[in-house]
């Protein structure tokens, strides 16, 4: 005879030798939390939680922990949250991508080893969805994404402002000594005013977008604000469903397939998404044995259209997209493109849930199919000698005059030497150079920031340059824009190709062509070679030793070696 599979508080009792004893134990300590004999007995929810005081993206974490409890309740399942690692994007050193598979680790084995049916993940802040995803994906229990929301653009003399392509804007204008001291420091108090994630389609849109459209999140729930009370109602249906997923699972496995992953690669196309999106979504899909091929995104790129109008590449905030029909408007215009038949969370297929959705789209936010704002996907990955394994543009973000070119090598060799010389006035730069970054991927000691949106030399900037390429193996924010090549590999660090680029060196880019390529003999390089060893270095101990023996590089998602099926 089958032992009955143990549920709620009942699961993965520790393990004395003796388990009607671990039970008897795990009751106990169920009543000193003070729940009765049928609370304790219900189907646990876990809610994983990433409240901080360092992370002002989650503030409003505590209201939707109580709706997603409301929910839970209500369906007659038993809620218990618990904490986990934050990462507040802007307050972690050397960068939150560090400590994304940190995260993913805690969310993992914190689900496998406390006793619980199925788990809500509340998040948001850029690192935190992805992160999230990929500890469930591993962990392979029922699990429901929540995210807390975009936050609400800011009036501001006749505009509206918002986090964070308006920072870098105005940044920029007051490095070019645009506006004034007092204007700036206006500005600041006005661009993060609310609770939630960044209100363009940053990273964190643009995760949230990925999380549905993979369908790890209930429909209609990416681009809710996070102050709209609607964002209330989506937690406390995330709840319910959650109770009925803990009853009839529905695994991660079963919704992130190699067809859901291709709709949600089709989705940060057509909404112009971030390129850290890319590399997460790698790295969720590497969990299952699932890889996200560069050269599959170029095919996919060159046939999905750009159809969402926000900033960094348009105009819009996610809070208008939320307007405008949310995420299932784009779903619909893209519907021909997309896997119909991938199980979603809700219980449907995505065939199913587009189906049953209201019409009404405002066509400034969403455009049709017919009458896209570029016929051709927002991303493209380069490959040349430069970047044997390949590199990253987002073309939708970048000035076209500059995607056929071969420009002069300004190298800088690390974030330091960037810092220290690029404001120089003997800074030897024109508009048409080519400035390199060297040492700042996933293997260097910066951890690969979002350092790859080089700023523009001060004597260029004041000189009215708005634009140069721009060529790194780092990151770029999701709210950033220009002409910028990201994620270059394999990474200087290592020793690849990168690395040996000398000032002066020339450089062919070609968007069309798909190309990176420098234009140095072989035999320089080799010569080169000799002479540059790889900069990484294996701390002694601790975290950063992990991380810098196991991390990948940017084709796989950055994930440590360990963690992928
Ligand atoms: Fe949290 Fe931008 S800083 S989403």
């Amino acid at each position: 005879m089958d032992t009955p599979k143990k549920v709620g508080l009942a699961r993965g009792l520790t393990n004395y030798g003796d388990a009607d004893f671990s039970l008897y134990l795990r009751r106990t300590f169920a009543k000193a939390a003070g729940y009765s004999n049928e609370m304790a007995s219900r189907p646990v929810v876990g809610i994983a939680q990433s409240a901080s005081g360092f992370n002002p993206c989650h503030r409003n974490f505590p209201e939707l922990v109580d709706a997603i409890k409301r929910g839970v309740l209500a369906a007659g399942g038993l809620p218990l949250d618990f904490p986990t690692i934050s990462l507040g994007e802007t307050f972690l050193n050397p960068t939150s991508m560090k400590f994304r598979n940190l995260m993913s680790m805690d969310i993992e084995e914190m689900i496998r080893a406390q006793p619980m049916d199925s788990v809500v993940l509340l998040g948001g802040c850029d690192k935190s969805v992805p992160a999230q995803l990929m500890g469930a994906a591993s962990a392979d229990i029922p699990a429901i994404q929540l995210v807390c929301g975009p936050m609400l653009p800011m009036p501001y003399q006749g505009e509206r402002l918002g986090a964070c392509t308006d920072c870098r804007r105005f940044w920029g204008k007051f490095r070019a000594g645009e506006i004034s001291n007092e204007a700036i420091n206006e500005v600041e108090g006005k661009l993060a005013a609310t609770a939630g994630t960044c209100g363009v389609m940053g990273t964190a849109s643009t995760m949230a977008s990925i999380a549905e459209a993979i369908g790890m999140s209930l429909p209609g729930t990416a681009a809710i604000p996070a102050v709209h009370s609607d964002r209330l109602r989506a937690a406390e249906a995330s709840g319910r469903r959650a109770v009925e997923l803990a009853l009839n699972p529905i695994l991660p496995s079963q919704i992130i397939t190699e067809k859901s992953v291709e709709n949600a690669l089709r989705i940060l196309l057509a909404i112009g998404g971030s390129t850290n999106a890319l590399i997460h979504l790698t790295a969720i899909a590497g969990r299952l044995g699932i890889k996200v091929s560069l050269k599959r995104l170029n095919e996919l790129s060159d046939t999905t259209p750009v159809l969402v109008d926000l900033k960094p590449t348009g105009q819009h905030y996610m809070s208008d997209l939320h307007a405008a029909g949310g995420l299932g408007a784009v779903l619909r215009e893209l519907a021909p493109l997309l896997h119909l038949d991938c199980i979603t969370v809700s219980g449907e297929t995505l065939g199913e849930r587009l189906t049953g959705e209201a019409t009404w789209v405002d066509r400034a936010v969403v455009r049709s199919f017919d009458d896209p704002i570029n016929a051709q996907g927002g991303l493209a990955s380069l490959f040349g000698s430069l970047a044997p394994n390949g590199a990253i543009i987002k073309r939708s973000a970048a000035d076209p005059k500059l995607f056929e070119r071969t420009g002069r090598a300004v190298v800088f060799s690390s974030l330091a030497d960037l810092a220290e010389r690029i404001d120089s006035p003997d800074l030897d730069v024109t508009a048409d150079d080519f400035m390199v970054l060297q040492n700042a991927g996933p293997r260097s000691a910066s951890g690969m920031p979002e350092a790859g949106y080089l700023p523009i030399p001060l004597k260029l900037a004041k000189a009215g340059v708005k634009d140069m390429v721009r060529i790194s193996d780092a990151r770029m924010s999701g709210t950033a824009y220009g002409t910028i090549v990201l994620h270059v590999s394999p990474e200087a660090a290592i020793g690849g190709p990168l690395s040996l680029v000398r000032n002066g060196d020339m450089i062919r880019i070609s968007v069309s062509e798909r190309r990176l390529d420098l234009l140095v003999d072989e035999s320089d390089l080799a010569q080169r070679r000799l002479v540059t060893p790889p900069s990484a270095v294996v701390p002694k101990r601790g975290y950063g030793r992990l991380y810098a023996q196991s991390t990948l590089q940017a084709e796989d998602g950055c994930d440590f070696d360990f963690l992928r099926e």
